[in-house]
C-alpha cells in the first residue's frame, strides 16, 4: 500500500475511534445523569416524609404541653382542696378538744357562791386529793383538794418554803355536812351574827368547791389573828395569782370580813387579771368570768 492510502485508511480509522469514544461518552453522561435524577427523587420523597412526620411530632408535643399544663392546674386545684379539707379538719379538731375541755371542767369550780349562788348540797367535786401533810398546819388532820388543783397549790407552797416563808394549808374541801356543823358551832360559839361575818352557810361557801384553802403560818396557827400583818401574807399578796390563787374576801367586800387566809384557785389566766387589776372575783360579771374555765386547769 502506498503512503497516501495508508494516511487515509489511518484517518478514517482515528476518526471512526473518536466518534465511537464521543458515542460512548455521551451514553455514560447521560446513564449517570438518569442516575443522579433517580437518587435526587429518592432523597426529595425522603425529605418530605421526615418533614411531614416532625410536623406530626410537633402536634404531639403541643397537645402534651397542653395536656401538661391543664394537669398541673388540675393537681393545684386539688392540693388547693386538700389543704382546705386539712384546714377544716384541724379546725374542727381543735374545737371537738375544746368542747371536750369544756365538757370536762366542772362549771361550779368558777361560780360565785358567799350568799351569791346556792350549791347543791349534794355536791361533791371529782377527784379529791390529800394535800402532802408536810404542809399541813395540822398533819393528824388530812386537808383535801382536788386533783387540777394539787399541782398549782403544790408548787405555790414549794416557792413560799423557798423563798422562806413557810406557809400551811389549815383547811381544805369541807363538805356540806362540815360546813353545816362549822356553822352551828360558830354560831353557838360566838352568836349567828359574828358567826355569819366570817363562815358562810352550808351550800354557799367555796370550800366545798375543793379548790379552796385556808393558809396559815407555825407561827399564826389556827387562830388565824394577825395573818395580815405576816410577811407570809405580804407574798400570798404578791405571788398567789402567779399559782391561780384570787383572794375572795378583801378589805370591804359585800359578803364577810376581810380574810386574808382565804384563797381560791380561779386558774392562772383569771388570777392574773384579778391581780392585776386589784379585783376579787366577785368584783366581775358571772359571764366574764365563765370565759376563763376554758383554762381553768392550765
Ligand atoms: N370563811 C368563808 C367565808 C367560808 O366559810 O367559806
Amino acid at each position: 500500500m502506498d503512503a497516501p492510502k495508508y494516511r487515509s485508511l489511518l484517518m478514517r480509522i482515528i476518526y471512526v475511534t473518536l466518534q465511537a469514544i464521543a458515542i460512548a461518552a455521551v451514553v455514560y453522561g447521560g446513564y449517570r445523569f438518569y442516575l443522579l435524577n433517580s437518587t435526587y427523587d429518592v432523597l426529595e420523597k425522603s425529605n418530605a416524609n421526615l418533614q411531614y412526620e416532625f410536623a406530626i411530632l410537633n402536634d404531639k408535643l403541643k397537645a402534651s404541653t397542653a395536656l401538661n399544663d391543664d394537669l398541673k392546674t388540675l393537681l393545684l386545684a386539688r392540693q388547693q382542696e386538700k389543704d382546705a379539707m386539712g384546714e377544716q379538719v384541724q379546725s374542727l379538731s381543735t374545737t371537738v378538744q375544746t368542747l371536750d375541755k369544756l365538757a370536762n371542767t366542772d362549771k361550779e369550780l368558777l361560780e360565785k357562791y358567799s350568799s351569791v349562788y346556792f350549791l347543791n348540797e349534794n355536791y361533791v367535786p371529782k377527784d379529791l386529793t390529800p394535800i402532802d401533810a408536810a404542809y399541813q398546819n395540822r398533819p393528824e388532820k388530812p386537808e383535801l383538794i382536788i386533783a387540777g388543783v394539787l399541782p398549782h397549790l403544790t408548787q405555790l407552797l414549794r416557792a413560799a418554803t423557798a423563798a422562806n416563808m413557810p406557809l400551811q394549808v389549815l383547811s381544805g374541801y369541807r363538805s356540806y355536812g362540815q360546813q353545816s356543823a362549822l356553822k352551828s358551832k360558830y354560831s353557838i360559839t360566838y352568836g349567828s351574827g359574828t358567826a355569819n361575818a366570817f363562815s358562810a352557810d352550808q351550800g354557799y361557801s367555796e370550800h366545798q368547791l375543793g379548790t379552796t384553802v385556808d393558809f396559815t403560818t407555825p407561827a399564826i396557827g389556827a387562830s388565824l389573828a394577825g395573818l395580815d400583818k405576816t410577811a407570809e401574807y405580804a407574798w400570798l399578796a404578791a405571788h398567789a395569782h402567779e399559782y391561780g390563787f384570787s383572794l375572795s374576801y378583801p378589805r370591804n367586800n359585800a359578803h364577810f370580813v376581810f380574810e386574808p387566809w382565804h384563797w381560791r384557785y380561779v386558774g392562772r389566766e383569771l388570777a392574773k387579771k384579778l391581780h392585776d387589776e386589784n379585783k376579787a372575783l366577785y368584783d366581775l360579771d358571772q359571764r366574764d368570768i365563765n370565759t376563763y374555765l376554758l383554762k381553768f386547769f392550765d
